[in-house]
């Protein structure tokens, strides 16, 4: 039998919260579907911080690369606003994204009809909406040379400061974060709109050609559209339901995903999965965690909605470990769980009711796998 080895890094905030309610899915999938994990358990974030003063260390670094999956919950909070740049939660993260060559990252957007109301968007605007956005995850402004505050704070020389980040694409890693739109393109409805800014940036320029030659020399059958970032913004508000799959950039794409969570609903129900290049065993390099962070609002009091990380794990589930039957599973049983009319507070309409917690969510949802 396969067995299947995840790495959990529940982080900070609601982190631990949401990854607790994981941990019973997988423990449900393991009982009643004889499926085999070894799950290991490190800290990330503010978490490693207070232990070993590093967001993530090198031991968690070098664990991660070695197991066929890495789920994470979040990082990062107000206890850590002050740190030191080189040693903020959000680093630890970063520096997984980066090492292990996480280029493709997959934020799907579905809307499920129980929670068409919820959008801030009207019913018919977002019902049935099923899209996806490819984000570059390793390069981009969020990585680019040079970078940094210059020391220059001499008093009286006002406007002496510089900071600086700098927007920097290869080719090679358009093309790539290209391929792999075009790729998924071709399982669902075989469109792709690339979102950059072509109009005043030069690298937004080389992204659009390489897009496009990816296209034309690898993908003629796939319908290709670009649009700039910002009318790609006002579209995605306007009417979500005319893209299938957006390629966009780091920053870009960070932006756009947080925009496209409300048309579900509410951002405890985005996940994501982070793909590098295959492994040798054919799978790719991964990691999966929820579009939300550590929400330190809610956080301590049972209030977190746990579906974007169950299904990040149901990402997992189909990318990591091919089990294609397994995702739709739990996916159906998330459906389920809102057609019934269960809600964590974060989706309460103006009717009102009474929300579950984060762990009653949790219960519903395995309670909902043991009846499919
Ligand atoms: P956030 O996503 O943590 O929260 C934004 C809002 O959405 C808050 O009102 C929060 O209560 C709500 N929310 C988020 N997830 C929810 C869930 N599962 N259930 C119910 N409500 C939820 O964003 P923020 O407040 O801008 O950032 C807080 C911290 O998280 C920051 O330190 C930030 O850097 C970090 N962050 C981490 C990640 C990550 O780990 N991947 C992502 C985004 C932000
Ligand atoms: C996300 C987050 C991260 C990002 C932060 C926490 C580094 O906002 O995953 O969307 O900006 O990529
Ligand atoms: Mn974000």
């Amino acid at each position: 039998m396969t067995t299947y080895s995840l790495l959990i890094l529940p982080g900070d905030g609601i982190g631990p919260e949401v990854m607790a309610e994981v941990r019973k899915v997988i423990g449900w999938f393991q009982t009643n579907r004889g499926l085999s994990f070894d799950v290991s358990e490190d800290l990330v974030g503010g978490a490693a911080y207070d232990k070993c003063g590093k967001p993530l260390a090198d031991e968690t670094m070098a664990k991660a690369q070695s197991v066929d999956a890495v789920l994470l919950g979040a990082v990062g909070g107000p206890k850590y606003d002050n740190l030191d740049f080189s040693v903020k939660p959000e680093r630890g993260l970063l520096r997984l994204r980066k090492e292990m060559d996480l280029f493709a990252n997959l934020r799907p957007a579905q809307c499920f009809d129980a929670l068409a109301d919820f959008s801030s968007l009207k019913r018919e605007v977002v019902a049935g909406l099923d899209i996806l956005i490819v984000r570059e995850l390793t390069s981009g402004v969020y990585f680019g040379e040079p970078r940094g505050i210059s020391a220059d704070d001499t008093p009286g020389n006002e406007g002496g400061r510089v900071g600086v980040n700098t927007q920097r694409y290869t080719s090679g890693e358009i093309r790539r974060v290209a391929r792999s739109a075009f790729e998924l393109a071709r399982k669902r409805n075989n469109r792709v709109c690339s979102m950059e800014k072509a109009n005043v940036m030069e690298s937004g320029i080389l992204w659009r050609e390489e897009v496009q030659w990816v296209h034309d020399n690898e993908y003629p059958d796939v319908e290709l559209s670009h649009m700039y970032a910002d009318n790609g913004a006002m579209q995605l508000v306007r009417n979500p339901r005319q893209f299938d799959v957006i390629v966009t950039d780091n920053l870009f794409g960070d932006i756009l995903s947080d925009a496209a969570a409300m048309l579900t609903g509410s951002l405890g129900m985005l996940p994501s999965a982070s793909l590098g290049a295959p492994m040798a065993n054919g799978r790719p390099k991964a990691l999966y965690e929820p579009v939300h962070g550590s929400a330190p609002d809610i956080a301590g009091q049972g209030k977190a909605n746990p579906i974007a990380c169950i299904l990040s794990f149901a990402m997992c589930l189909r990318y990591s470990f091919g089990l294609g039957a397994e995702a739709d599973m739990l996916e159906k049983a998330v459906e389920k769980v809102l057609a019934d009319g269960v809600r964590t507070g974060d989706l309460m309409g103006a009717e009102g009711g009474k929300p579950v917690s984060t762990t009653e969510m949790g219960d519903h949802v395995l309670t909902a796998l043991s009846a499919l």
